[in-house]
């Protein structure tokens, strides 16, 4: 006879695997984030580089967002064939609703906003500098297109670092004042012995 006392609703870290994401799904989301906060701060630090090696930050800015969006695609071409794990049943239905729209919203604004930083890029007649060669479109630089581009993309990353906002601000809400522990479904490094995946 088992004589431990049922638990209502097991943490996720001690839950069955289905409650927790995988951890191709852990490594893109972490990796992605990381490489997220790097390109942001990169971006935002634009005018403030010497102008000799502004050249040299943008391009770095570029190249790391270019690695955002492969790491997006591979993402979401994953996601289509792998749903998330079901959430646990004491989160409501309006939580729900939004922390998907969120999800959604998070995964549209990763996408789009280094499609639009590309278009800034190529048409303000800049070449991707690799370091080992170079990817130049020969595209002479357009002012009336990488004015506008340029807006959309800061005003696009701007409104990516506000959802990202909101969505760290749930993450510590549902871990220190839910206490739910949410953030386990998330977090690869469970603690030896307390159920987590080998
Ligand atoms: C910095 C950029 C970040 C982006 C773009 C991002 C994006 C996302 C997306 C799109 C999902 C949904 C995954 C899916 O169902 O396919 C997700 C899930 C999650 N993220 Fe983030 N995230 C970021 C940072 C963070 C941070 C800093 C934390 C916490 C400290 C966090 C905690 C979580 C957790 C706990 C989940 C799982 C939510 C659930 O259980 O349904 N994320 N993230
Ligand atoms: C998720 C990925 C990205 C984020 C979060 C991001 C963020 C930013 C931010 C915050 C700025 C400054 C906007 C302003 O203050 O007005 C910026 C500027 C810029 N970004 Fe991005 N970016 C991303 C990807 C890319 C990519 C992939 C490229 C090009 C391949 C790119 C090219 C540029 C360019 C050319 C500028 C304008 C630089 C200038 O002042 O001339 N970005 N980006």
């Amino acid at each position: 006879m088992n004589s431990r006392a049922p638990q209502a609703h097991p943490a996720p870290q001690d839950a069955p695997h289905e409650l927790r994401y995988t951890r191709g799904a852990m490594a893109l989301h972490w990796i992605m984030a990381a490489l997220i906060v790097v390109v942001g701060v990169l971006g935002l630090l634009h005018d403030s580089w010497p102008r000799r090696s502004q050249a040299f930050w943008i391009d770095l800015h570029a190249l790391i967002g270019l690695g955002v969006w492969a790491l997006i695609v591979v993402r979401l071409g994953w996601r289509l064939g792998h749903p998330p794990p079901a959430l646990p049943p004491e989160i409501g239905v309006l939580p729900r609703k939004l922390s998907y729209a969120l999800h959604l919203l998070l995964y549209l604004l990763v996408f789009v906003t280094p499609l639009i930083g590309i278009v800034t890029f190529i048409w303000h007649g800049r070449a991707f500098d690799f370091g080992l060669f170079k990817v130049d479109f020969g595209v002479r630089s357009n002012r009336a297109i990488f004015h506008p581009t340029e807006d959309i993309h800061g005003y696009l990353a701007y409104t990516l670092f506000g959802l990202i906002g909101i969505h760290l601000l749930a993450a510590l809400w549902h871990q220190f004042v839910r206490r739910d522990r949410l953030l386990q479904r998330m977090w690869p490094a469970a603690a030896p012995g307390r159920g987590g995946r080998p």
